[in-house]
C-alpha cells in the first residue's frame, strides 16, 4: 500500500509542475510583439507539456483510485470532499487544454493578465487537497 501511495505522490508533483507551468507559458506566449517563430515554438513547448501532464493526472488518479478500492472503501468524508476538489482539479485541467489549442488559433484573445491570474488557481487546488489527504479532519 505504502508503494502505492509513493507513486500516487510521485505522479501527483508530475501532474502540478504542468498545471504551474502551462499557464506560464500561456502568458509568455500571449504578450503582444511575439514573432511567428516564437509563437510556433510555444506551441510545440505546450502541447508537449500537455501530453506529460495529462499522463500525470492520469496515473495520480489510477494509483489514487487503487488506493480508494483497496483500502479506503467506503471513503470517509475529508476523502469525499478531497475527490470533490480533485474533480474541480480536472475541469481546470480540460480548461487548461481548451486554452492550449485556443492560442494555437487566436493568440491575442486574452491577455497576459488573464493566464496570470489563472496560474494562481492550482495553489489554492494544492493547498486544499493536502491539507485534506494529510490531517484527514473528522468534520
Ligand atoms: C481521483 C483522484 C484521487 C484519488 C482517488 C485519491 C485517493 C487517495 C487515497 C485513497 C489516499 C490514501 C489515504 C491516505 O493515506 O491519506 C490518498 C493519499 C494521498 N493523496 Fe490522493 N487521490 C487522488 C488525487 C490526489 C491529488 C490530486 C492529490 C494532490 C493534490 C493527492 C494527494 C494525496 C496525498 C498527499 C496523499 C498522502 C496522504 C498521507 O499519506 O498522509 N491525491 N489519495
Amino acid at each position: 500500500m505504502l508503494w502505492i501511495k509513493a507513486f500516487h505522490i510521485i505522479f501527483m508533483v508530475t501532474w502540478f509542475a504542468g498545471l504551474f507551468y502551462l499557464p506560464r507559458l500561456f502568458v509568455y506566449h500571449s504578450e503582444p510583439g511575439v514573432s511567428a517563430e516564437s509563437a510556433r515554438r510555444f506551441e510545440v513547448m505546450e502541447k508537449r507539456l500537455f501530453v506529460i501532464t495529462t499522463l500525470g493526472a492520469l496515473l495520480t488518479v489510477g494509483f489514487g483510485l487503487w488506493l480508494l478500492v483497496g483500502w479506503f472503501w467506503p471513503p470517509p468524508l475529508w476523502l469525499e470532499i478531497k475527490l470533490g476538489l480533485v474533480a474541480g482539479l480536472i475541469a481546470y485541467h480540460i480548461l487548461l487544454g481548451c486554452l492550449v489549442k485556443d492560442l494555437r488559433t487566436a493568440p491575442a484573445r486574452r491577455s497576459p493578465a488573464f493566464y496570470r491570474v489563472l496560474n494562481e488557481v492550482p495553489t489554492l487546488f494544492l493547498i486544499a487537497i493536502v491539507l485534506l489527504a494529510v490531517l484527514r479532519p473528522a468534520f
